[in-house]
């Protein structure tokens, strides 16, 4: 077996408790060493493998873990996001539209798409997804969907549940039955996970409640949107059912913020999200002094967040959320790691997959400091997990 090392790293970037110093385990001319796409050693510049690489003194983190997609769909919604720019609110209602664009679609058409994506997504330095499914809606486009989905990543979410389709308007409850059953049994072995969207206009928490637990009768992990356009039950709901995951989190109580310091939730971000819909950006400064768990995610998709950026999301989170860079970083790497259970991304040390990104730039900070340039020169994954 052939050993590659990363040399002449300046700045490397661990996130390891145990590695470098500071928040997110800095060490200053490294090198990392990896095997079978595994990190085998970490130490100072000048370790040897069969094979170099050098990083020309630039700065090194682990991949972007990006916990929050919904990168199968037909179709784009750029006249939406037009009337919106001019003042119409965001409402979610636009979800039928890529729906109907996602039916329409052929399977070749929807993986073209979905690879296309995909590359921009490592161009931008994202070496873990998760895909969500959302556009299909029905039985067979839901199942086809993660089918797809599931060719480019382990991380599949199902979520059927996430608004009422055109044909079930008016009768949630049968919607509902349908997702809990049929829809469920034709998704589950495509899906690692099930998610639903609890707010005002699509699920409420009891719709909510029964979804997620009909997808963990079937084996499926939860996640839950929540608390996205105004308070609602959704992030007391994740809590209660112990979902990984409540996604969005721009509007919370004090209670709601207790409760998730209190549990093992991950509060996932999404400000891409809240700068694409202008809404206002969560007070992400109040949660995590609070101890709740963060991540930062992209959400892309082609209404509410058509973007791939995590740097961008990372430069708002900072600007607009009142995170610390460290924090900012550590939440779109580790803490989209934490967000989906796992513990082989998000760090770079020993035993961790060699997920790494080369910046085109001295430091990490430089990911704030010049929001919008494409700081990631390269990309070293074996393969998105
Ligand atoms: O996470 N909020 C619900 N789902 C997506 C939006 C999907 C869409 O507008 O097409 C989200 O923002």
């Amino acid at each position: 077996m052939s050993a590659t090392v990363l040399d002449n790293i300046g700045q490397l970037v661990t996130n390891s408790d145990g590695i470098g110093t500071g928040p997110v385990g800095t060490i200053e001319n490294a090198s990392v060493v990896y095997e079978n796409g595994v990190i085998v050693e970490v130490g100072p510049a000048g370790l040897i493998g069969d094979e170099r690489i050098d990083a020309e003194a630039r700065c090194v983190l682990p991949g972007f873990v990006d916990s929050h997609t919904h990168l199968v769909f037909a179709g784009d919604r750029a006249d939406e996001f037009t009337s919106r720019m001019a003042g119409r609110p965001y409402d979610g209602g636009g979800i039928r539209v890529t729906t109907a664009a996602t039916r329409a679609a052929s399977t070749d058409e929807l993986v073209a798409a979905t690879a296309a994506r995909i590359e921009e997504a490592g161009r931008a330095g994202i070496t873990t997804i998760e895909i969500k499914s959302g556009y299909g809606l029905n039985v067979v486009d839901e199942a086809r969907v993660l089918e797809v989905a599931s060719g480019f990543t382990p991380e599949t979410t199902f979520m059927g549940a996430h608004l009422v389709p055109e044909e079930f308007v008016g009768r949630t409850d049968d919607y509902v039955d349908l997702v809990c059953g049929d829809m469920l049994s034709a998704a589950a072995p495509h899906a690692r996970w099930i998610d639903a969207f609890c707010e005002n206009g699509a699920f409420d928490a009891d719709q909510s409640r029964a979804v997620l637990e009909a997808g963990r009768s079937a084996g499926l992990g939860l996640r839950l949107h929540g608390n996205q356009l105004g308070h609602g039950p959704g992030v007391m709901l994740a809590v209660e059912l112990g979902c990984a995951s409540v996604d969005h989190c721009t509007y919370m109580t004090d209670s709601d913020i207790e409760a998730l310091a209190a549990s093992d939730t991950v509060a996932t971000y999404l400000p891409a999200t809240d700068f694409s819909t202008r809404q206002p950006y969560p007070d992400a400064r109040r949660a995590i002094d609070a101890g709740v768990s963060v991540a930062i995610a992209t959400n892309c998709n082609p209404g509410s967040s058509y973007t791939t950026s995590m740097s961008l999301c990372v430069a708002l989170a900072v600007r607009d959320m009142l995170m610390t860079i460290e924090e900012a970083v550590r939440a779109a790497t580790v803490g989209g790691a934490k967000a989906l259970g796992r513990n082989d991304v998000g760090r770079i040390e020993p035993g961790c997959r060699a997920d790494m990104i080369v910046l085109d730039a001295p430091s990490y900070h430089h990911l704030v400091y010049r929001p919008g340039v494409p700081l990631v020169a390269r990309t070293l994954t074996s393969a998105m997990s």
